[in-house]
């Protein structure tokens, strides 16, 4: 049965690890895989995360099953952070929501809904999007069209390129859309933008899905927020994938949620039950520790406060980073091969670089990113900046 099976190409992103690992040069710098690094290059436990752990490990006492919707009181916790205190703005009773295992989990749990209910809707990403989106949305057995949306040359949105392109989305397609930190180019939409897109999302009959896995790396927590609240209050139907991944830093621990809003009352209670089945049937129920840690934070006012400090640390450090690495790019002179990345939002900027100078900087500098030249902002630290810059100068 399985004697024929070939061996898969590694993945875009997760496979650069493995790479860096291996490699033995001192000065080599990794802006491969999305992950927060401090000025030591380590991606720490955050404090508030610790103490989480701490106190659970003292006091859960049991190992017993979660439900499909996963650790009680998770969802509760997130939504006030995602809506705000009150969901009664949004929908409430239209709203259901389940945990779910990381952002991924929540992408094709979103997905395999919509395949289950609507299997004709193609689903729209943005070019460029994050590598792993089309996969899953492949993988849930739907097809998948492409929005214009980064131009190179100007290193912004083209919001008149991405608008026309939506023009061709048939009633029931599903727009995916990155919540804020687009992933890869640091580029997102403005409020005027957002309003404009929802009126072609209402108007079109189309099926807004945000996915959010960088709330707070951004403008701050409320202000990241701004997008998802304005599609969820304006739209009759949404889906919005949520990770705590980086927020959090609880990368292994697998903690995400899918929250979906239908257009009838009350009907987010038989939203869930869809949900629980689909994840039954697939992985029963989601890890409880990442989600036990973050409703232990978000339940304790000290270490919400805690938690909300540090992660204000690290959206500073990577704006400082940003202006650093801008100034120093734009004083050598590489022309449109440059990002703008000082306006640029949250971990990701995108160098207008090819895949072959991308390989060049692997072969000749030890430094790694996907190849489509996305650049990992934290990966960087203020010592390693002119390294980077000048192997990039060399690459071109
Ligand atoms: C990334 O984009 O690098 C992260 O979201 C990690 C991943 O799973 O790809």
């Amino acid at each position: 049965m399985l004697q024929d099976l070939k061996q898969l190409p590694a993945d875009p992103i997760l496979g650069l690890s493995a790479r860096y690992q291996q490699d033995e040069n001192p000065e080599k710098v990794d802006l491969g895989v999305g992950v927060y690094k401090d000025d030591n290059g380590k991606t720490i436990i955050m404090s508030a995360v610790q103490k989480a752990f701490d106190h659970l490990a003292a006091t859960e006492g049991s190992k017993v099953y979660v439900s499909p919707a996963g650790y009680p009181g998770f969802i509760e916790h997130v939504s006030k952070l995602i809506f705000g205190e009150s969901l009664s703005d949004f929908g409430h009773g239209k709203i259901g929501a389940v945990q779910t295992p990381g952002g991924c989990g929540a992408l094709r749990l979103g997905f395999d809904l919509i395949a289950a209910n609507s299997p004709q809707s193609s689903a729209w990403v943005s070019n460029p999007t994050w590598a792993n989106h089309v996969p899953i949305i492949g993988a849930a057995g739907l097809e998948h069209r492409v929005y214009d949306y980064y131009d190179h040359a100007t290193s912004s949105i083209n919001f008149a390129a991405m608008c026309d392109s939506l023009q061709n989305a048939k009633e029931g397609d599903v727009v995916l859309i990155h919540g804020c930190c687009h992933n890869p180019t640091g580029a997102d939409i403005s409020t005027d933008q957002a309003d404009k897109l929802i009126s072609i999302i209402n108007e079109r009959s189309l099926i807004p899905f945000i996915d959010m896995a960088y709330q707070g790396f951004a403008n701050g927590l409320e202000e990241d927020s701004i997008l998802v609240r304005s599609i969820f209050q304006a739209c009759p139907e949404a889906f919005l994938t949520y990770s705590c991944s980086k927020n959090f830093g609880l990368y292994r621990e697998r903690t995400g949620a899918v929250f979906v809003k239908g257009n009838n009352q009350d009907c987010g209670s038989a939203i869930v039950t869809h949900l629980n089945k689909i994840a039954r049937e697939s992985y029963s129920m989601p890890p409880s520790h990442g989600a036990a840690i973050v409703t232990t934070i978000l339940e304790s006012e000290n270490l919400q406060e805690e938690w909300k400090s540090e992660l204000i640390e690290m959206q500073q450090r990577m704006l400082h980073l940003r202006s650093l690495f801008d100034g120093h790019l734009k004083a050598i002179d590489i022309g449109s091969n440059v990002a703008d990345v000082a306006n640029q939002s949250g971990m990701f900027s995108m160098l207008n670089i090819s895949p072959q100078q991308v390989e060049l900087l692997q072969k000749d500098s030890s430094i790694y990113m996907p190849s489509n030249g996305r650049v990992n902002i934290a990966g960087l630290t203020e010592q390693k900046i002119p390294y980077v810059v000048n192997a990039i100068k060399n690459c071109l």
